[in-house]
């Protein structure tokens, strides 16, 4: 594939060297040449600690926007003895625009627009992250447990005028602990565990086909260093870091 594009997204869209863990890449070997009408990236957290810290996430970009748009989970701590698990959907250009309530304008203190919803779900479930165009430049984030089918909006927002579908060539994802945000010294051995098995993409749109994650990697400043492991599951990479 585009190793070449695939590096220049990764090397400019993803989180600060401070916070990211692990790399990861995502293409479909076959795809409409105006890109997708709705992309689905699913995660498995079953392993993953109930607290706040990481953001286990895929990267999207749309035909004639800068900015990439993010999809996500981000386990938190169990409230009233159920589990919760945060899911984002974020768009980081400017002019997205955006009256759902479950989202802000803003992104990473940049322009954009954010979106979260929490429900109390079962960590052992996969969960879709579902993106989908609902009509023009809007599109909605939504979340779906696999086993349960209950599916939560995350939020909606709409691209400037002018922007496409979703491309696939080449994208990027990410493993990062947030906490390490504006905290340039860190010791990497401070790093609490995790772990998360990211799925290869799906997409229901015709022509597309052959998603995958691969050349799941690691970087940032903690490499070699941070507990990193990575298997090969069926139809995608379980990765552990931290200790
Ligand atoms: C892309 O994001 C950067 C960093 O937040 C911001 O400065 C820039 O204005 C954005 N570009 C567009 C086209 O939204």
């Amino acid at each position: 594939m585009k190793f070449t594009a695939a590096a220049a997204v990764l090397a400019s869209c993803v989180p600060s060297l401070a916070s990211a863990l692990v790399g990861n890449y995502w293409w479909f070997d076959e795809s409409p040449s105006d890109g997708l009408n709705d992309i689905t990236f699913p995660f498995n957290i079953a392993n993953a600690p109930h607290k706040r810290g990481f953001y286990f996430a895929q990267q999207f970009d749309f035909d004639n926007v800068k900015n990439g748009s993010y999809t996500g989970l981000q386990p938190r701590p169990d409230s009233n003895g159920k589990s919760v698990i945060r899911a984002v959907f974020s768009s980081f250009e400017g002019g997205t625009t955006t009256a759902h309530p479950n989202c802000h304008y803003g992104a990473d203190n940049g322009p954009g627009a954010s979106c979260a919803v929490e429900i109390n779900g079962d960590y052992s479930h996969t969960y879709n992250l579902v993106t989908e165009n609902i009509g023009g430049t809007a599109w909605r984030g939504t979340l779906v447990d696999t086993v349960t089918g209950t599916s939560t909006v995350i939020g909606e927002w709409t691209l400037p005028q002018g922007s496409g579908k979703i491309l696939v060539d080449a994208q990027s994802g990410f493993v990062e602990y947030f906490i390490w945000n504006g905290q340039p010294s860190h010791t990497c051995k401070s790093l609490p565990f995790t772990e998360a098995t990211f799925y290869n993409p799906t997409s229901k749109t015709p022509g597309a086909s052959g998603g995958e994650v691969a050349m799941v990697h690691e970087y940032g400043d903690c490499i070699g260093r941070a507990g990193y492991s990575l298997t090969e599951v069926p139809g995608g990479y379980d990765i552990k870091v931290g200790f």
